[in-house]
């Protein structure tokens, strides 16, 4: 291995002069890109800056692009993500690509299952499996189904196929959004083990701290274009931002080391209270009350209960105890009498919740069904609806009528909260709400949540993320293993102090 500063190695892989259009949308517009053996990459920009688009160029999803692609100096073009693979680059997709119908090892070992005399070799597969899933500290019974593990989990799988699949360059789009801060730190000192073996590796993010931490070399994209390429070493957070979005937006650089204050409400009125809440194993015992105007935040590691808490909130599970709305019981055995209470839910999977091959205006208004029952609301005034949250929401598309389908990851998750804007609910439960997005985009959200709060809808936000809770709480419960184990009002917390609870 050599011992050359990164920014001085060979470079393994160079783009140049690549520009990708879509139909209409221009997604890159003339990108040079060069990455070097053995240097952890990180690769940053505002949602839609185009980061995906050329990270799946080089993953072989995308095959009609202008410009060119070097690997060891040689030009490539790879026509399929087999290709690619064949040449050494394996790929962690932002959404998860695993087949939920299958076994953890067969996932494992998508397309190259080992075989013994023409037949899968399930002995083999699942010791191998295993043995993959070690390297991540994952325990897991590799013939379980993989479905109906935890997303988090799922995620962490997904990376242990594509880290023990051999591949020298590795792309990582988005891939801690699911995971709790040990895991995340186990996923970093494998990386760094990777590297020092002179893997290359892609680190795509929109947490700015863990990309300047982890990263060798930044890259920071911008309306389709690379905007500079440099050691991590020369840059700060701000002047990241500042290439990312321009100036104006000092009070993101914040990391939320420091205390922050809460500001409960405890005289508004209680709009939702539950007691003695309890789902299987998921969580027991939960009461709560979450008031009028005011944003709970409900933080927990992976796995804690919080995620399966928020979705009984909704009547999307059916869990024993009491909920009252405004002081009305609740028997919510479907999600229909939770909406006709005015509960609404905005899931931590958007492809859940919104329609893939509608367009965005569409996918604004209420629902499809509702929209079924309201004829009367004519599309050209769906779309002036529409076309106000796209500017609100600073969305990032050539129009109302772009199929949702082809928006970034992070946009797609504001058209998921677009619509509570005009349909304002009494209470609102946010299951990861800034899941993806980047550093301007989450202050947007936290406007969009203060604003609906000050409305007088009592917002509950569940989050793995500290960083999430902390941004948008007035106060905050932390679950662990299913219970709420401490509560954070009327004082200050701080990221700290959240990590020690959970
Ligand atoms: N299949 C597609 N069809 C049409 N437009 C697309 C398609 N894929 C991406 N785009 C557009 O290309 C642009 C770049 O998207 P890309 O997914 O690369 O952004 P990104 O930087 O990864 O953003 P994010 O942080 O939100 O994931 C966006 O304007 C997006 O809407
Ligand atoms: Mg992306």
């Amino acid at each position: 291995m050599t011992s050359q500063a990164p920014e001085n190695r060979p470079p393994l892989l160079e783009m140049i002069g690549i520009s990708k259009s879509f139909g209409g949308v221009q997604a890159l517009r003339d990108v040079d890109f060069t990455l070097r053996q053995g240097e952890i990459h990180g690769l940053v920009g505002e949602n839609g800056a185009g980061k995906s688009t050329t990270m799946k160029i080089i993953a072989g999803v995308h095959h009609d692009y202008q410009g060119k692609m070097l690997i060891d100096g040689k030009e490539v073009h790879f026509r399929s993500a087999r290709d690619a693979l064949d040449a050494g680059v394996g790929m962690v997709h932002q959404e998860l690509s695993i087949v939920p119908d299958l076994s953890v090892a067969e996932n494992v070992f998508l397309g190259s299952q080992p075989t013994k005399g023409g037949v899968i070799d399930w002995p083999t597969m699942v010791r191998e499996a295993r043995k993959h899933l070690a390297t991540l500290g994952i325990v897991v019974d590799p013939r379980q189904t993989i479905g109906t593990l935890p997303i988090g989990l799922q995620q962490l799988i997904e990376i242990a196929r594509v880290l023990s699949s051999g591949a020298r360059i590795i792309i990582l789009d988005e891939p801690t959004s699911a995971l709790s801060p040990p895991e995340v730190e186990r996923l970093f000192s494998l990386l760094r083990k990777l590297r020092d073996q002179g893997r290359s590796i892609v680190f795509i993010s929109h947490f700015l701290d863990d990309v300047l931490n982890i990263s060798d070399t930044v890259t920071i994209f911008r309306n389709g274009r690379k905007v500079e390429t440099t050691p991590v070493s020369q840059i700060t957070k701000r002047e990241v931002i500042e290439k990312m979005i321009g100036k104006g937006h000092e009070g993101l650089e914040e990391s939320y080391t420091g205390e922050i204050r809460l500001d409960s409400k405890p005289n508004a009125p209680v709009v939702l209270e539950t007691k003695a809440l309890s789902f299987e194993r998921a969580f027991q015992d939960v009461s709560l009350q979450v008031r009028a105007g005011e944003v709970l935040g409900i933080y927990g590691f992976m796995g804690s209960g919080q995620i399966e808490l928020a979705r009984a909130l909704f009547g999307k599970i059916r869990a024993k105890g009491e909920l009252t709305v405004e002081g009305k019981p609740l028997n919510l055995t479907r999600t229909s009498i939770a909406r006709e209470e005015g509960i609404a839910f905005v899931p931590e999977s958007r492809r859940s919740m919104l329609f893939h091959h509608e367009p965005l205006y569409k996918n604004m208004s209420i629902s499809i069904l509702e929209r079924i029952h309201r004829m009367w609301l004519k599309p050209s005034k769906e779309r002036d609806i529409a076309r106000g949250h796209i500017e609100t929401l600073r969305i990032r598309t050539p129009g109302a009528d772009q199929l949702l389908g082809n928006l970034s990851g992070g946009n797609q998750q504001k058209v998921a909260l677009a619509k509570w804007l005009t349909h304002a609910p009494k209470v609102l439960i946010l299951s990861e709400p800034t899941r993806g997005m980047d550093v301007g985009a989450k202050e947007d959200v936290v406007k969009i949540v203060r604003g609906l709060r000050d409305k007088g809808i009592g917002v509950v936000v569940v989050s793995t993320e500290p960083e999430t809770v902390l941004s948008l709480a007035d106060r905050i419960v932390v679950m662990k293993r299913g219970a709420i184990v401490r509560e954070f009002a009327g004082d200050t917390v701080s990221k700290d102090r959240l990590l020690e609870a959970a």
